[in-house]
């Protein structure tokens, strides 16, 4: 982190890592507002990513996804789950303000199919004849870009609140006066 005391923390990595279910729990044990990109983008537009990705196409939910999730960044005490897609853009962690806590939520490809069954709603990238051998391409193009989060943290075998524990840890080494009381 660039200054010492997080005021939000960021959640990346692919789909089916974790990042709506752990930023939820998390920001519940912080008291702190919770952002859903995703869920941010299908309430105002009234549509399914699916049905954005079909008209108007996936660069402009690509667009939408970008400004909903400059807009998070601009508050504070907020935990945001990004979609599996916002980080892999070219310069995105320039845009990160200071106090922004980074965790990349890491998954395997079977564990990421395994989760995400039954969602070609929300992700219409992996409806397709072969999911995990989709998934498996794209976290190997996608690796480098979620790597550069500040930290990593494994959720394959872990639970929501294993995760959530974890992410705390990490949280009050950096600023010993989060989540004390
Ligand atoms: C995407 C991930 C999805 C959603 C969209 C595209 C991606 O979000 O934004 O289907 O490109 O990886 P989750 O990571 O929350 O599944």
């Amino acid at each position: 982190m660039k200054v010492s005391l997080a005021h939000r923390v960021l959640l990346v990595g692919f789909m089916g890592s974790g990042k709506s279910a752990v930023g939820r729990e998390l920001a519940e044990q912080l008291g702190w507002r919770f952002e859903d990109i995703d869920e941010a983008i299908i309430r105002d537009t009234g549509m399914s990513i699916a049905e954005i990705f079909k008209d108007p196409g996936e660069s402009s939910f690509r667009l939408e996804e970008h400004r909903k999730t400059r807009e998070a960044l601009n508050q504070d005490e907020v935990v945001i789950a990004t979609g599996g897609g916002w980080a892999v853009v070219p310069g995105r962690f320039d845009e990160i303000p200071d106090s922004t806590l980074t965790i990349w939520l890491t998954v395997s490809p079977e564990e990421a199919i395994r989760r995400v069954a039954d969602s070609e709603n929300t992700r219409p990238l992996l409806s397709c004849s072969n999911p995990l051998e989709k998934a498996r391409n794209l976290l190997k193009e996608r690796s480098d870009s979620y790597s550069q989060a500040e930290h990593k943290v494994d959720t394959d075998g872990f639970s929501v609140e294993d995760v959530s524990v974890r992410i705390l840890e990490i949280l009050q080494a950096n600023n010993p006066r989060n989540g004390m009381e």
